[in-house]
């Protein structure tokens, strides 16, 4: 049996075609059912549905042999143990700063200054601060950061940002790129050692799905 975790949304939508390219097809609609291991077409692979920050835990702790997670979450969780051997380059999107409209994001930026920034992402946002030797105050939040700013519980973000809808919606400008993000496959040591082969079939099909 092999089993992939994923999570539902983006990434499950933009997996669908790479999982049909090796031949698999999820039986189930997540948005449907209730159902937390949907069946597929191969008797011998199942599918986990678990929120996006637990991925990297499931195949670690080889609750789940392969999964899909996207880079933020891999660099807020850290890696350890976790063989990566693709980008899919699928749930395309990016982590900006973003502030309220009207707010001098410049002035806050200059070195002695003090600004807050609320976000989900605490590690990926003070190593980008430090890098540009500004000192911030972080407010971890797990959703709907953008609030914050207009709240005043902070002066800035760090999200994602995809169509950039979000952001307008809610009168706020994206002000600086921090990185570009896209999933990745990561797979169980132990389990690439045990299931070799299935396991490999299917990183070469996505692989191949990947270049096209
Ligand atoms: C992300 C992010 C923004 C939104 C941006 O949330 O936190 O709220 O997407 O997308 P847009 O630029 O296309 O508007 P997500 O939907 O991943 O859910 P989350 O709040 O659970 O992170």
């Amino acid at each position: 049996m092999i089993t992939i975790a994923l999570s539902k949304g983006r990434i499950f939508d933009d997996i669908l075609p790479l999982l049909k390219s090796a031949g698999i097809e999820v039986l189930d609609d997540p948005d449907k059912s209730r159902k937390l291991i949907l069946d597929t077409n191969q008797p011998d692979v199942r599918v986990l549905l678990v929120r996006a920050t637990d991925v990297p835990t499931y195949v670690q702790y080889g609750g789940a042999d392969m999964g899909v997670v996207g880079k933020d979450t891999l660099l807020e969780s850290g890696t350890q143990g976790l063989y990566q051997p693709l980008d899919l380059q699928i749930a395309k999107c990016r982590i900006s700063v973003a502030v309220r409209e009207g707010f001098d994001y410049a002035a806050a930026m200059k070195q002695g200054s003090r600004m807050t920034v609320a976000t989900k992402y605490v590690a990926i946002a003070r190593d980008f601060f430090a890098s540009k030797g500004v000192h911030v105050d972080l407010i971890k939040l797990y959703g709907s950061m953008e609030l914050a700013p207009l709240t005043g519980l902070a002066d800035a973000i760090v999200d994602l940002v995809s169509t950039g809808n979000t952001l307008k919606a809610n009168h706020l400008v994206e002000v600086e790129r921090i990185m570009d993000i896209s999933s990745h496959l990561v797979v169980n040591q132990t389990a690439l050692k045990l299931k070799q082969a299935p396991i490999r079939k299917i990183i070469d099909a996505f692989a191949l799905a990947v270049k096209k």
